[in-house]
């Protein structure tokens, strides 16, 4: 059985361009909200019935090409020792946030059998579940990502505080660091494990570092995690997304992913050109075009389509998650879009 995404992350040739939407399941859809009428969204996560079925959603309802786990890139955080809350309209609330040596020593690196095991158990049952239909994508957040979280305790416009600590305590921000890339290093590759047949790593915040900075403070974890999945799993693509990369692109790159995952602020074309096209990309129609009629929204995906070119090593996708205000049919539309536009005559 061959998977048109998996295909693609090998830069191999496809039918049709495959196509999933980051946070694909999530609050457009009504039978996600429903969902959440029963259970608050950490107890989705924890509950592998529900996890399974929030994840399953938007395959049988867009009919993307690939399912990706339904959790959060602060889930592990939790299993680390931090009190994590999702508040509406608030976001999440990580207490109390990291800013000593103190608080970072008292961090664990959870272990993902005992600590994790209702993500483990929700892939092996999605796995059953998804086999002969499409492949699942596990993932987790960059250290860098995550360490904004742990030091803000919540969403930042700059993450100041996060960048104030990286300077004013070096060693707190490395040591801190160090427990990160390791928790993730080893979640990933237990997902893997468990059948995740995909790994993205999200790295939503790294685009708010000078080149300088990027290199000094995120690049080297990122880079060891990639590096400790892609030993222990070569076959396995690994998609590293940032959000925000049009500065940092050729330093991106250097972190040693399968595959790139650009944000909507690049054109697809240019991008493409300067990592070089035997790399596989993925992206990147900016989420608000879903609010366009849809003969607009066909122009826009058209843009993105012709700037690929139909070469292989491309792999659909919006260039950030998608909204909770978008209307439903026109996310079932880009699906369609993107796979009758792209088939190869
Ligand atoms: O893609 C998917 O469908 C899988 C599920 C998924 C979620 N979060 C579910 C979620 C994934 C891959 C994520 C990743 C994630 N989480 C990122 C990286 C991607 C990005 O968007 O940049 C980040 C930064 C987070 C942290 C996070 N989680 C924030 C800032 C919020 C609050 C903002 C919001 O959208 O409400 C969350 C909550 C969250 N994670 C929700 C979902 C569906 C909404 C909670 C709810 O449904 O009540």
């Amino acid at each position: 059985m061959t998977y048109p995404f998996l295909e693609a992350c090998h830069g191999r040739p496809t039918e049709y361009t495959p196509i999933w939407i980051m946070r694909q399941a999530g609050r457009y859809l009504e039978e996600y909200r429903e969902v959440q009428k029963t259970a608050d969204f950490m107890t989705v996560c924890k509950t592998p019935e529900l996890t399974v079925e929030v994840t399953l959603q938007p395959v049988r309802i867009l009919g993307v090409d690939a399912a990706i786990l339904f959790s959060d890139i602060l889930t592990p955080i939790e299993k680390m020792g931090m009190k994590v809350q999702f508040l509406k309209g608030k976001g999440p609330v990580l207490e109390p946030a990291i800013t000593s040596m103190q608080a970072v020593d008292k961090l664990g690196v959870p272990d993902p059998e005992d600590d994790l095991g209702f993500v483990l158990e929700s892939i092996r049952i999605l796995r059953r579940e998804l086999e002969g239909k499409v492949p699942l994508i596990g993932f987790c957040g960059a250290p860098f990502t995550l360490a904004c979280y742990m030091i803000e305790g919540e969403t930042s416009k700059d993450y100041s505080d996060a960048k104030r600590l990286m300077f004013q305590a070096p060693h707190v921000y490395s040591a801190l660091l160090e427990k990160i890339t390791e928790t993730v290093s080893v979640y990933a590759d237990a997902q893997i494990k468990a059948g995740a047949q995909a790994i993205q790593f999200f790295d939503t915040w790294a685009g708010l570092l000078s080149r300088a900075d990027y290199q000094a403070y995120a690049l080297p974890y990122v880079k060891r995690a990639i590096a400790y999945v892609r030993e222990r799993h070569p076959d396995t693509p690994i998609v590293y997304y940032i959000n925000g990369s049009a500065t940092i692109l050729d330093l991106m790159q250097s972190a040693g992913s399968s595959v790139i995952g650009l944000d909507w602020r690049h054109d697809l074309d240019t991008a493409w050109k300067q990592l070089g096209e035997g790399t596989v990309v993925q992206g990147n129609l900016d989420p608000c075009t879903l609010f366009l009629p849809q003969d607009e929204l066909r122009k826009r995906v058209k843009d993105v389509l012709d700037r690929a070119a139909g070469r292989p090593g491309h792999i659909f996708n919006l260039g950030h998650g998608i909204l909770p205000p978008t209307p439903r049919e026109n996310a079932i539309a880009l699906v369609q879009m993107v796979h009758e536009m792209s088939r190869r005559k």
